[in-house]
Order: C-alpha cells, then sequence, then structure tokens
C-alpha cells in the first residue's frame, strides 16, 4: 500500500496514576504500554492480539484520545493529534469511533434503536433528518426498518452488536477501534459480523484496529496482524506471514492453540505452551518481558531488551534468538 497511512502511532507509551490506599496515599504509576509503533493504511485492518492485559485496549483508547499519552506521537490524517483538545478533539472524535465487545452494556437499555443510533448525530449538531440516516444505517447493517422503535434488550447479541456498529457508522468515520467485537458472541454469529464488517469496509473505505485476544478471530478480517506482550509489540507482519511464518516465539505459542482444520496437521502439530503465570507489567522481569516462558531463553534475554527489528522488509519481530 502506497498511501499514507490514515493513522502513525510511533513509540508510544500511557500510564495509569495508581493510588494505593493506607494511611499515605503513595501514588504510584503503572507503565500499561511502551514503545508502542505501528502504521494504518486507509481500507485496512491491524489485528492486535495478546493476552489479558497485554494493553490491547490501552492502546485502542489512546488512539481515540480518551487517555493522556505519556510519551510518544499519533498521527491521524497527516495531523498530529497527540495532544489535542477542546473542539478541535469533539471533531477529531466524529471521526474515530470505537465498537465494544459487549453490546449488551454498551447500549442503554432504556433507549429506543433509533435513539441510541442517532446519538452521535446529536452529539455532534447533526441530528436533522436523522430519521432517514439511521433507517439506512439499520439496513446496511442487516436489521430492518422497524427496528428503529424497538428496545435493545428484544434484539440477540449478534444483532445488538449490529446496532453498535449501526451506531459507530452515524458520522461516518474513516477509523473504527474495534475492541473484541465478536469476542462475546455465539462462535456461529461471529464469522456473520466479520462479514459485515468486511462489506462496510469495502463500502466506505473504513480503516480497523481489530483488539482480539485469539489469533482465530482476527485472522480472516486482518491484513496484518501485531502481536503484543507485556505492554510492547513483539511481532508485526502481515496476516499469512504471522500464520506462516511466525518469529516470536510468543506468538508460536499463541498459535499452537489455533485449532487447524486437518485433524492430522493439529494432532502432528506439537503444541508449544509457554509455562508460567502472566508476567506482572508493575514488576515486569528484567530483560526481555518474555524470558522467563520462553524455551529459548539465553542470558542475553534475561539482561538485555530485544529491540522491534525488521527481519524482512513488512515482518518485524523482537527476539534475541530469531534473526532473519
Ligand atoms: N483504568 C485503569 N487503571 C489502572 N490500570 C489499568 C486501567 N486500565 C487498564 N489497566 C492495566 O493496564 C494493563 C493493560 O490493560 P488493558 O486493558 O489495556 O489490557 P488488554 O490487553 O485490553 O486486556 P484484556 O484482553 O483483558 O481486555 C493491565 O495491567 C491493566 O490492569
Ligand atoms: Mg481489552
Amino acid at each position: 500500500m502506497m498511501q499514507a497511512p490514515i493513522l502513525s502511532v510511533s513509540g508510544l507509551a500511557i500510564d495509569y496514576e495508581l493510588s494505593s490506599g493506607g494511611l499515605f496515599r503513595k501514588r504510584r504509576t503503572l507503565n500499561a504500554v511502551n514503545d508502542v509503533s505501528f502504521d494504518l493504511f486507509p481500507g485496512e485492518t491491524l489485528g492486535l492480539v495478546g493476552e489479558s492485559g497485554s494493553g490491547k485496549t490501552t492502546v485502542g483508547r489512546a488512539v481515540l484520545r480518551r487517555l493522556g499519552v505519556a510519551q510518544g506521537k499519533i498521527i491521524f490524517d497527516g495531523k498530529d493529534i497527540t495532544h489535542l483538545r477542546g473542539e478541535e478533539l469533539r471533531r477529531l472524535r466524529s471521526r474515530m469511533q470505537i465498537v465494544l465487545q459487549d453490546p449488551y452494556t454498551s447500549l442503554n437499555p432504556r433507549m429506543k434503536v433509533r435513539d441510541i443510533v442517532a446519538e452521535p448525530l446529536r452529539v455532534h449538531g447533526l441530528a436533522e433528518g436523522s430519521e432517514m440516516v439511521v433507517a439506512e444505517l439499520l439496513e446496511r447493517v442487516g436489521l430492518s426498518r422497524d427496528a428503529a422503535d424497538r428496545y435493545p434488550h428484544s434484539f440477540s447479541g449478534g444483532q445488538r452488536q449490529r446496532i453498535g456498529i449501526a451506531r459507530a457508522l452515524a458520522l461516518k468515520p474513516s477509523l473504527i477501534v474495534a475492541d473484541e467485537p465478536v469476542s462475546a458472541l455465539d462462535v456461529s454469529v461471529r464469522a456473520q459480523v466479520v462479514n459485515l464488517l468486511q462489506d462496510l469496509q469495502r463500502d466506505f473505505g473504513l480503516s480497523y484496529l481489530f483488539i482480539a485476544h485469539d489469533l482465530a478471530v482476527v485472522r480472516h478480517i486482518s491484513h496484518r496482524v501485531a502481536i503484543m506482550y507485556a505492554g510492547r509489540i513483539v511481532e508485526i507482519a502481515p496476516s499469512e506471514e504471522i500464520y506462516n511464518r511466525p518469529i516470536h516465539p510468543y506468538t508460536e505459542s499463541l498459535l499452537s492453540a489455533v485449532p487447524v482444520a486437518n485433524p492430522k496437521i493439529q494432532r502432528a502439530r506439537q503444541r508449544i505452551i509457554a509455562p508460567g503465570e502472566s508476567v506482572d507489567i508493575a514488576d515486569p522481569p528484567k530483560g526481555c518481558r518474555f524470558h522467563p516462558r520462553c524455551a529459548l531463553a539465553t542470558q542475553r534475554c534475561r539482561e538485555e531488551e530485544p529491540p522491534l527489528l525488521h527481519k524482512t522488509p513488512d515482518h518485524s519481530a523482537a527476539c534475541w534468538n530469531r534473526p532473519a
């Protein structure tokens, strides 16, 4: 893709301020994400994958400027938005939307679907004529127009997610952060919602940052995949590269958990297990953060953190023991 990226994140660090209880209420800082860099191109889907607590949601919310940025830069459509405030930030927000995991809690149960979908229009002063827009949006996401008069509880999980998607589309955004959009859905419904997201991407040229903790979920929708571990990106590559030629041992361990359709291959595939508890990011190990769980770890891994380096022009990984 030779176009300029719609989103370019470089050297991003995000801290959370934690106030510990107790007499002196000492403030501690949790560095949840560090040195995260990636580009997202128009019409592209970047999958962001990693286990719970690896920092995926934090990256997504930072991109949407819902979190303060401790370090680094976020460029959206050629403009530095890292520290945008006030009216400019409000306008920016209409161009980036979020689709959340749980349509049960992200849709207000006391609002009719019409008002849920029209809410972003109202917030941005575009309520006039919204009736028509809402009806079109509902049809576009595969719901009937009369869905507008009903409440969220009368829909299935998949339908609710369609309502959430319609709402996200209302302001014609160019970027959607989809934070585990299908993780709470039945397996049978997942593919339908993923297909819908793909259709919408084609029709509207949308870019997706698609967050999931499971590589299988992002496989069919992602053009590229970034793997996160303990607040860092440890590997990033085109989707097929990640699945066929993973470099980082952590990526391999994630892949070993992805079922393969062919039972023979499934049986033959050695299940690589990364033993040990997930890393405590409040007190991360020295060196490579993955080293306590890594079968390849050497002395260097215990001492020096490996940088994310190009192993081939479009495939980067952070591992001392896996040269190009
Ligand atoms: N509001 C917050 N205040 C303090 N710490 C937080 C906050 N939100 C997240 N964290 C911490 O930051 C780290 C990254 O969390 P984040 O939610 O980004 O991970 P995640 O990869 O999205 O995980 P999951 O798969 O569970 O959604 C975790 O250690 C988490 O406990
Ligand atoms: Mg999350």
